[in-house]
């Protein structure tokens, strides 16, 4: 069974009603007060559709794969979005004033890095003149069409749904003086996934059009990319360890059925990375899929490896990871409290300083970036904290690991900061992909800080990386 966006919405509708069922066998003398309050909200919701606002007959575009969910959420960071968890409304008493929402673009081709060593491993089996192994027949008719870089229209309809989902949870806080304040990264799939955000918002409202209000060039100051830190390492010596474990058997194995090949490790990673690719392109299983699901290893492999590769890349496994997320985070504290932004990292003072390019007063943030930046920003924050670092050789060394790239960043992944206020008191809730965050560094038991409590938990960045920015260029 393919994930679609929705079906965890729709489970907790059908958990609703089961609700209001039992709850009407109990109320049974009350028919009539209950029958009140149907017609009641019956009428509301009349009302409602009549403003444009907020119930929504916009279905969601996104197709389903024709790939079973395990095996989807073992493409690490190229699994296509799925709900980690069942999204909750805000306890009772708390209202959501404020949303702050960080995406990443939809499903995407190959970089063009990547795609030039696919085909490279590719065109090793194709002068391969005799399989000798019948699974890899299909290679002798596989047609490789993939381009680079940008969005696929998969990733576009992840986009358009996810700005559905947030109109459906949030349309109160939009109206026509207030529609959501959108900001982009610079590359071409990430400005695709904000105007295809836009266009599924202004549909589910039928009345208010967002637009992409700014985007942020990726060669210069840049909150929404990870480009600033020259001196940041890179996850290469790690994923490679990785590789050495799981690569050798598969290569072999490969290599058995297409003599002469000589496919290496590396070729290895990039034809298992091909089932995700090709699938997200042609909105199908990918016979890439079929192959390495009979494949010991490759799909675990390949999840751990993107795992890796996100930890020690921008995450709490590098040095100068999470230096490169504060600048986000010090807007978006900016945002919570309503003052000026405080940041000497990555932040672009000519427009962070201006209210048309950085306004205080909107109701719902929405910024689209990468997965690097998504990640160095909640290492930045202080989510997903691993107990011990991750074992390069071992996926299963810690019992306790909770950095899965596929939870944290596959494709269109979001992270959502609300704002509520409870009673008298500001508070926050932090959900990445609709799993709320436990906030253990502001003290949080149940998920919600003060917005005091977060603002003070968040010194790293409120002290612009605490010396970690300057040794970005030393
Ligand atoms: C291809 O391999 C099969 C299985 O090893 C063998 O029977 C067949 O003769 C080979 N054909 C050619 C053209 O080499
Ligand atoms: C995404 O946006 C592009 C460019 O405006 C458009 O061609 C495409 O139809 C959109 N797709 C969806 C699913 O909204
Ligand atoms: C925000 O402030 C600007 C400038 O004062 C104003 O034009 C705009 O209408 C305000 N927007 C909202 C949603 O209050
Ligand atoms: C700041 O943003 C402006 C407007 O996009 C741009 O022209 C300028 O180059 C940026 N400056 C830096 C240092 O990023
Ligand atoms: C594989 O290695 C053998 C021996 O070095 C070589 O003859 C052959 O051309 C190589 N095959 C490919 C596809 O590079
Ligand atoms: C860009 O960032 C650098 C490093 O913090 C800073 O010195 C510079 O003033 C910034 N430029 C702008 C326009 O904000
Ligand atoms: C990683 O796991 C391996 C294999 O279980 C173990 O031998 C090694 O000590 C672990 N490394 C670290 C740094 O814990």
């Amino acid at each position: 069974m393919a994930v679609k966006d929705g079906d965890v919405e729709q489970g907790l509708l059908s958990g609703l009603k089961k609700q209001q069922h039992s709850t009407w066998t109990i109320l049974r003398s009350y028919k009539r007060i209950v029958m009140i309050a149907a017609s009641l909200t019956v009428l509301v919701g009349l009302v409602c559709l009549a403003q444009g606002s907020p119930s929504s007959s916009v279905k969601p575009v996104t197709p389903t794969l024709n790939v079973p969910a395990e095996i989807q959420h073992s493409w690490a960071q190229y699994s296509p979005y799925f709900a980690a968890d069942q999204y909750r409304a805000p306890s009772k008493g708390c209202e959501v004033t404020q949303v702050n929402i960080i995406q990443r673009h939809g499903a995407r081709f190959p970089t063009s890095g990547a795609a030039t060593r696919i085909k490279s491993a590719l065109a090793k089996l194709t002068s391969v003149s005799n399989f000798t192994d019948p699974r890899l027949n299909f290679i002798k008719t596989f047609t490789y069409d993939l381009g680079s870089d940008d969005l696929v229209s998969f990733g576009a309809a992840q986009s358009f749904d996810s700005a559905l989902e947030v109109h459906q949870r949030y349309s109160h806080l939009v109206s026509a003086k207030n529609v959501p304040f959108v900001r982009a990264s610079s590359s071409e799939r990430v400005v695709a996934s904000a105007v295809n955000w836009t266009q599924g918002f202004a549909a589910a409202t039928h009345v208010y059009t967002p637009k992409v209000d700014l985007i942020l060039e990726e060669a210069a100051n840049d909150t929404l990319d990870d480009a600033m830190c020259p001196q940041a390492g890179s996850s290469d010596t790690q994923t490679t360890q990785w590789l050495s474990v799981y690569g050798p058997s598969i290569a072999a194995s490969l290599n058995a059925g297409a003599p002469g090949a000589n496919l290496t490790n590396v070729d290895v990673y990039n034809l298992i990375s091909l089932c995700p690719f090709d699938t997200v392109f042609h909105e199908k299983r990918s016979p890439w899929c079929d192959l390495f699901a009979t494949e010991k290893g490759a799909f675990s492999g390949f999840a751990y490896s993107g795992d890796l590769d996100k930890y020690y890349n921008t995450g709490y496994g590098q040095d100068l990871g999470p230096v490169q997320g504060v600048g986000y985070v010090n807007e978006l504290i900016a945002r919570l409290t309503g003052t000026a932004v405080h940041d000497n990292t990555q932040t672009n003072r000519t427009l962070d300083a201006n209210p048309a390019t950085f306004p205080l007063n909107r109701t719902i943030y929405a910024d689209f970036s990468h997965d690097n930046q998504m990640i160095a920003i909640y290492a930045a924050m202080g989510l997903f904290k691993q107990a011990t670092a991750l074992n390069t050789t071992n996926p299963y060394s810690s019992s306790k690991r909770t950095w899965f790239a596929s939870r944290l960043v596959p494709f269109s992944a979001r992270m959502v900061v609300e704002k509520l206020q409870c009673g008298k008191t500001q508070n926050v809730r932090i959900l990445v992909n609709d799993a709320v965050q436990p906030l253990e560094f502001c003290g949080s038991g149940n998920g919600l800080c003060t917005v005091d409590a977060f603002v003070k938990s968040q010194s790293y960045s409120r002290n612009n990386g605490e010396g970690d920015f300057e040794r970005c260029f030393a």
